[in-house]
């Protein structure tokens, strides 16, 4: 979880549970303030986003990046700029739930983070218009509409080969990866090497990724959003490498590659054929290293999907 600013008085971020923190209106001494922060931290706090405060309880039902709407203030308020009537664009993801704007005043944020339907059709066509690898890292790299970009290090991209007959596909980038800028270099990616070595494949005999390109803060799960405004760069990525085989690792990552909603235990081991653009593709789910480095007892479910992956390279 992540607080929009250091020590203060606001609220939660977009669409985790929202928290309403004590307001810090007066001087406080080092104990109260240490107490806040102690708080803070019992309550999953880990990352400050912004440096100013902002009450998003304030702006109404809406999420950040749902057409919230800002409070009443005076028109001109030059620290954030001029106002412009919001361009309502229809939301696919919660039509429900938009809220009209209810005054002529209502007021965007200046740069609020994109609105889903906004990133994703950004995201679209600037991965559309990748016609390399090398393209898209650059069009990722320019791209605003995923909000992890704004606490991680470094884009994660991809690791081992440009080309490679089996995709691998993570959930998102743990703190390793965020320093490294390369998915799967920390202890969970060291366990995947060798998971892979025991199938006779090196680091380019495969490609390996992530659903989300940065670092969830904490190293959270990256929510639908967040997957769904990379999603259209990972399809182009599968396209660009054309591999024949694909694995999801873990079970948000098989969610997200097999579009559905079962947990890891039942997807896991099973081939399926999934579509992307004109490409059909065989892709199986198995057990994520980080999991197996907690369950070692695990390691023979993913040993049993190693097996099959193995068998269909060899076929
Ligand atoms: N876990 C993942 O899912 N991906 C990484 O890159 C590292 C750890």
């Amino acid at each position: 979880m992540a607080f929009d600013t250091a020590i203060g008085r606001k609220t939660c971020k977009s669409s985790e549970s929202c928290l309403v923190s004590p307001p810090m209106t007066e001087t406080r001494d080092i104990s109260e303030v240490l107490g806040l922060l102690d708080w803070y931290r019992s309550m999953g706090v880990d990352a400050a986003l912004d440096p100013e405060p902002v009450d998003w309880l304030a702006r109404g039902p809406s999420a950040p990046g749902q057409g919230f709407a800002w409070p009443d203030r005076p028109a001109s308020d030059g620290a954030r700029g001029e106002y412009r009537q919001p361009e309502t664009q229809p939301s696919p993801l919660l039509p429900a739930q938009r809220p009209e704007p209810a005054r002529a005043d209502v007021r965007p944020r200046p740069q609020t983070p994109l609105a889903p339907s906004e990133a994703e059709t950004d995201a679209r066509r600037a991965a559309r218009s990748a016609t390399s690898l090398d393209a898209l890292q650059a069009a990722l790299a320019a791209f605003d509409g995923c909000s992890l970009k704004a606490t991680a290090s470094n884009l994660c991209f991809y690791r081992g080969a440009a080309q490679a007959r089996l995709m691998l596909i993570g959930e998102a980038p743990g703190r390793d990866e965020d320093i490294a800028g390369k998915p799967f270099v920390g202890r969970a990616g060291q366990l995947l090497d060798r998971m892979l070595a025991a199938i006779g494949l090196g680091e380019g005999d495969v490609h390996i990724t992530n659903v989300v390109y940065w670092r969830p803060p904490g190293n959270r799960t990256p929510t639908p959003q967040e997957a769904l405004a990379c999603r259209p760069f990972l399809e182009r990525q599968i396209e660009l490498v054309k591999p024949e085989f694909i694995v999801a690792l873990g079970g948000s990552a098989a969610k997200e590659v097999f579009s559905v909603a079962e947990g890891i235990m039942r997807l896991r081991g099973k081939w399926r054929e999934i579509t992307i653009g004109n490409l059909k593709l065989p892709a199986i789910a198995t057990l994520h290293p980080a999991y197996l480095l907690r369950t070692p007892a695990a390691k023979q479910l993913a040993w049993h999907d190693l097996l099959q992956i193995q068998t269909r390279l060899k076929g």
